[in-house]
């Protein structure tokens, strides 16, 4: 990959737990897409953060890595124009969250909303992996190792950013200069996609996801469950658009906006039945996921191949959070007794 210093610099990344869904296309596969064009993007495929709630089923995590990978291809994630970096096969990731864990108090990681959301949600309480409360320090060392100003990531996420800044802050003021960047994070304006059964959140674990890999007959199941306006009772009724998660998904998907509009209208002035609206839904989804599926199959066939690309990233990944760890442990002037070129006292003794 060429050089381009004078290019923003993005990290974003996804914990391997499974394959990717239509969720993760909207909220940030296909942006990634675009953004690798205009800026010098890093995608990390985060199996050691993946860990941290997921201790008891490794072999989820490790093979989980060629399927995020073979979606990240699939969706056009150009290893030309993007890194793609396994986590774990960066060890300055590791030492960095070491260091880091240095600057942060439980007490802060416990108030971080994401951190709070999760525990709550999963039940953690006391028994929360230490690995799981301190993960905001370790998405720190990501962000900052690679030197990252932008993070695109979902709102949800947005503490995790902040938390990272804070770190900044500290690091550099312990450093005496700005050595680490600040970074924003870049949350998708289109919002997060329901899953079919009209939950907030389309996600694997809810069983109300359309992966990536979805044949034309699961689309079809997929969309026939979804709920539409539930007093749109005959097709000449008037039905209601908004909370309607079939335009949801026209609007987050169909390439033609007036088209949408136009539909919209109908359906509120009645006369347009589920079933058809249905069908033109079906139809757009197909036209999305067919060639990435398609490209998910042709790139299965040759792993060793994914492997090659996922061996290359994590070169280029190394020589640059390798070069960002040399910078903060001399920076802070710690941990480099032995790599110091000997000294009169040395060779005496
Ligand atoms: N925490 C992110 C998620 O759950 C994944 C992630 C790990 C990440 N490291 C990152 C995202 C660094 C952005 C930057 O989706």
């Amino acid at each position: 990959m060429p050089h381009r210093p004078s290019r923003p610099i993005i990290l974003t990344g996804d914990r391997t737990t499974g394959a990717l869904h239509l969720g993760h296309y909207v909220g940030s596969l296909r942006s990634r897409v675009e953004l690798q064009h205009t800026h010098e993007q890093y995608v990390l495929l985060a199996d050691t953060q993946a860990l941290t709630d997921n201790a008891s089923d490794p072999g989820k995590v490790r093979n989980s890595v060629l399927e995020v990978a073979l979606d990240y291809l699939a969706v056009g994630i150009d290893p030309a124009l993007s890194t793609i970096c396994l986590q774990s096969a960066l060890p300055a990731l590791a030492e960095l969250t070491v260091l880091y864990l240095n600057f942060v108090s439980v007490a802060r990681l416990e108030r971080n909303p994401t951190i709070k959301d999760e525990i709550q949600a999963r039940g953690f309480g006391r028994d929360i992996p230490a690995g799981f409360l301190c993960y905001p320090a370790a998405q720190a060392a990501d962000i900052t190792a690679f030197k990252a100003t932008l993070v695109p990531v979902g709102e949800d996420q947005a503490p995790i950013i902040e938390q990272t800044n804070e770190l900044v802050r500290r690091l550099n003021r312990q450093v005496g200069r700005d050595l680490l960047p600040e970074a924003k994070a870049l949350i998708p304006s289109i919002g997060r996609l329901p899953g079919v059964d009209g939950k907030a959140k389309m996600s694997k674990s809810q069983g109300n996801a359309i992966p990536l890999s979805a044949s034309d007959a699961e689309i079809d199941a997929a969309v026939q469950r979804m709920y539409t306006d539930p007093n749109h009772l005959r097709a000449s009724d008037p039905g209601q658009v908004e909370g309607n998660i079939v335009f949801t998904y026209l609007d987050a998907f169909a390439p033609n906006a007036e088209e949408i509009a136009e539909l919209k209208a109908h359906y509120r002035r009645g006369g347009l039945g589920d079933m058809v609206l249905k069908r033109r839904l079906a139809e757009i989804l197909k036209a999305t996921i067919a060639p990435i599926r398609k490209r998910r199959a042709a790139l299965a066939r040759d792993p060793d191949s994914i492997m090659d690309i996922l061996r290359a990233g994590a070169q280029r990944g190394r020589v640059v959070t390798e070069s960002t760890k040399a910078e903060l442990i001399d920076g802070l002037g710690v941990f480099r007794l032995l790599s110091a070129a000997p000294t009169a006292h040395t060779a005496h003794s």
